[in-house]
């Protein structure tokens, strides 16, 4: 699953190990507050790591730039959607079906998404460097 850039594969790493954390509260029937937690601790992170990236793609002036933001906000609207399924008072059922649907989401946007972009970054790495060597003379 990696995109080749370090920084953005130790984020993807990141990330997956806190869903594998929410995951493992809801199926330990952890506290509804630790649960309420962790999801916001995926949210959080999320967003910081959907705005780096879009810092990256300024840098190498990445073509999709507003393509995949859309996505990123749109990634960020079901998240936080989803949270307020966890919000409730009690344990449910459904908080199996949602923690596992949110690590879909995640990994699918770095397989279909990202790839994207690697992709782009891997092809055009020669340019990207010569653009910012200029910039920065
Ligand atoms: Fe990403
Ligand atoms: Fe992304």
């Amino acid at each position: 699953m990696s995109v080749g850039i370090p920084e953005i594969d130790e984020d993807h790493k990141r990330f997956i190990v806190l869903i594998n954390d929410l995951n493992r509260s809801i199926a330990d029937r952890k506290s509804p507050d630790e649960i309420v937690r962790r999801m916001e601790d995926i949210i959080n992170d999320t967003a910081r790591h959907f705005d780096q990236e879009e810092r990256f793609f300024f840098e190498w002036q990445y073509p999709n730039i507003s393509g995949h933001a859309a996505i990123h906000a749109s990634v960020l609207k079901t998240l936080n959607a989803m949270k307020e399924q966890f919000m409730p008072y009690g344990h449910d059922s459904g908080w199996v079906d949602a923690g596992i649907k949110i690590k879909k989401i995640l990994i699918d946007h770095i397989l279909k998404e990202d790839m994207k972009y690697a992709d782009y970054y891997h092809n055009h790495r020669g340019s990207v460097t010569n653009h910012k060597r200029d910039v920065n003379q």
